[in-house]
């Protein structure tokens, strides 16, 4: 059953771990996803964007496909459909459609209208009991046309996002989506903490979770991160997982072409990829 990720991350956050929210485009990163935490008995979160739920024809129809490959496999962990980066009119979308979380990112936003807007949302969002995320700072690069200099959270504000009782929030900590440079100045863990302080211990999140050093998070979730998003390192290791089967020839050999298994590698690295974060990372296994 999909649930609200209110009290998944709630354990997280008293039990010094991390929920991760995967991004998923279509059937096979849900299966991947699902079966690796099912696999690790691990609570996840998947991720959607306004631009995946696009391209999976609507927030409606990537509900039914997550509920439906999830009583096909008989997943029994706990599992919440959110939304990620959400606009003000997507949010509201997505809780009308049956998601049991949403992001509004309100971030871009002058502050006292991020939160005039959060605060809408928050009350809505708790009246279908739906768990919400919102953004103070920024998230530094692009993911899904979502853009950003990567401004550092102001704890101030943050506080005052939480005094209005959002259920987790994502603060810019000099991450960034996408790839990081290699010239990354890393998290910046003293402001942080100042968070951590100024929320009064509010879940926060962990965007832009792709290629952060294993130490740097669990540094991050010992400081209050209880929720890590990951989208760009499962699409990197699905590339290349397809690149390499291509390349040794096996869309070459008998029926090598049938997509179910030239999108099989792929899968099979995504679902690799998540049970080495819950394991390693996150240290989510065994907590469903
Ligand atoms: O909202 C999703 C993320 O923050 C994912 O970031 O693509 O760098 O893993 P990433
Ligand atoms: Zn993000």
């Amino acid at each position: 059953m999909l649930v609200s990720a209110t009290e998944m991350i709630n354990k997280a956050h008293e039990g010094h771990y991390a929920i991760g929210a995967f991004n998923i485009n279509n059937m096979e990163w849900i299966k991947a996803i699902l079966l690796g935490c099912e696999a690790k008995q691990s609570p996840v979160m998947l991720g959607v964007s306004e631009g995946a739920a696009k391209y999976m024809c609507g927030y409606k129809n990537a509900v039914d496909m997550v509920k439906n490959i999830m009583e096909f496999y008989n997943i029994t962990v706990p599992v919440a459909i959110h939304l990620d980066h959400g606009t003000y009119e997507g949010a509201k979308k997505a809780i009308e459609a049956g998601f049991t979380s949403v992001m509004f990112d309100g971030s871009h936003y002058p502050f006292e209208e991020n939160m005039a807007k959060s605060k809408e949302l928050i009350e809505l969002a708790h009246s279908k009991g739906v768990s919400i995320e919102c953004e103070v700072g920024g998230i530094g690069g692009e993911e899904d046309g979502v853009v950003s200099n990567g401004e550092l959270a102001d704890p101030v504000e943050c506080g005052t996002i939480a005094d209005l009782g959002v259920d987790f929030l994502a603060a810019g900590i000099g991450n960034i989506h996408g790839k990081y440079p290699a010239n990354w100045a890393g998290l910046n863990f003293d402001v942080l903490a100042e968070i951590q302080k100024t929320t009064n211990g509010k879940p926060l999140v962990l965007h832009g979770g792709s290629g952060i050093p294993q130490e740097m998070v669990k540094e991050a979730i010992t400081l209050g991160v209880s929720k890590v998003n990951v989208n760009t390192e499962c699409q990197i290791v699905f590339a290349d997982a397809t690149k390499k089967y291509i390349e040794d020839g096996g869309i070459d050999k008998p029926k090598g072409y049938d997509p179910r298994k030239l999108l099989k590698p792929g899968a099979d690295a995504i679902q690799a990829l998540v049970e080495d974060y819950v394991v390693n990372y996150f240290g989510s296994a065994g907590k469903a």
